[in-house]
């Protein structure tokens, strides 16, 4: 049986994966957020999962205004890293599971999650970012460890998916996964957050106490979270604050009650305020 041992969300600033693919890593501005993954890379290293969930949200690389899936799952063998305007990443290509995914993407249907299953996409910074920052700086001819079945959310087109939502498609995700027979390490990634405006008058708020009940919430209380309503996120945090359902759709798939590892919040990222944690499935 496929089990889920941990969960793991963070920031995907594309400046990093500039910071990255220009060796910027030891500029004075970098260092400290490079710094701070220094211990993630180690414990991804020792939990040696073999597939990587990761729910992220395609920011109009794969779709665009013409097409948004609501929940999406990637069930090809393959995914490119997608062109975001400076070519593709020099980041390996990702190797998919799509035995895996297609289960996945039957049991959700069956339980009233209504899927779209996606047989080819690029990947862009919700995603590959997130893979430097847990793997570390792989070129183009290496290979990810493990497989990754891509899992977008769309937080991008009017109307997303409430928290509340996402946190119960998680745990339906948590099911889909326990009942694949092959006994694979899974650990599921939520991405996206925390504060940040892009645009507009507001742009480059950060809500460092808002952002800091949320990561609590996330470890203690995420049924609590479950309630906020998109009002606040986008109030409180910014309009792409949203981002932030993704994690409790990551959350969602855990125990109710997790080991926090580890924990860390710099500002600022690009104009917005970068946060990750580790739960470990107790
Ligand atoms: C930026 C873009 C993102 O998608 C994100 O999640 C955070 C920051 C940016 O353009 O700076
Ligand atoms: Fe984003």
């Amino acid at each position: 049986m496929a089990k889920i041992i941990a969960g793991v969300t963070t920031s995907h600033v594309p400046a990093i994966a500039a910071a990255i693919d220009l060796k910027k890593q030891e500029m004075p501005y970098w260092q400290p957020i490079f710094k701070g993954y220094e211990f993630s890379k180690k414990w991804m290293a020792e939990q040696k999962p073999d597939v990587i969930i990761l729910i992220y949200n395609d920011h109009a690389s794969a779709f665009d205004a013409t097409i948004f899936p609501t929940f999406a799952i990637g069930c090809a063998d393959e995914f490119l890293p997608a062109d975001e305007g400076w070519g593709r990443r020099p980041v390996p290509k990702l190797k998919g599971h799509s035995d895996m995914a297609c289960h996945i993407a039957q049991k959700l249907i069956l339980d009233e999650f209504d899927m779209t299953v996606v047989n080819r996409m690029d990947v862009d910074h919700g995603l590959t970012v997130p893979m430097n920052l847990l793997f570390g700086d792989l070129g183009p001819d290496e290979e990810w460890p493990c497989r990754v079945i891509p899992f977008p959310i769309n937080v991008v087109q009017y109307p997303p998916p409430t928290g509340k939502r996402c946190y119960d498609m998680g745990k339906a995700l948590r099911r889909a996964v326990e009942s694949y027979p092959e006994d694979l390490k899974v650990i599921v990634f939520g991405t996206g957050g925390m504060s940040h405006q892009l645009q507009g008058t507001r742009a480059g708020l950060i809500n460092k106490e808002w952002d800091t009940r949320f990561l609590d919430g996330l470890t203690k209380d995420p049924v609590g979270l479950t309630k906020i309503p998109h009002s606040e996120y986008v109030r409180e945090t910014g309009s792409e604050g949203i981002e932030m359902v993704m994690w409790l759709a990551m959350r969602g798939a855990l125990n109710d009650d997790v080991k926090e590892v580890y924990r860390f919040y710099h500002v600022p990222c690009s104009n917005t305020a970068l946060g990750h944690i580790i739960l470990e499935n107790k």
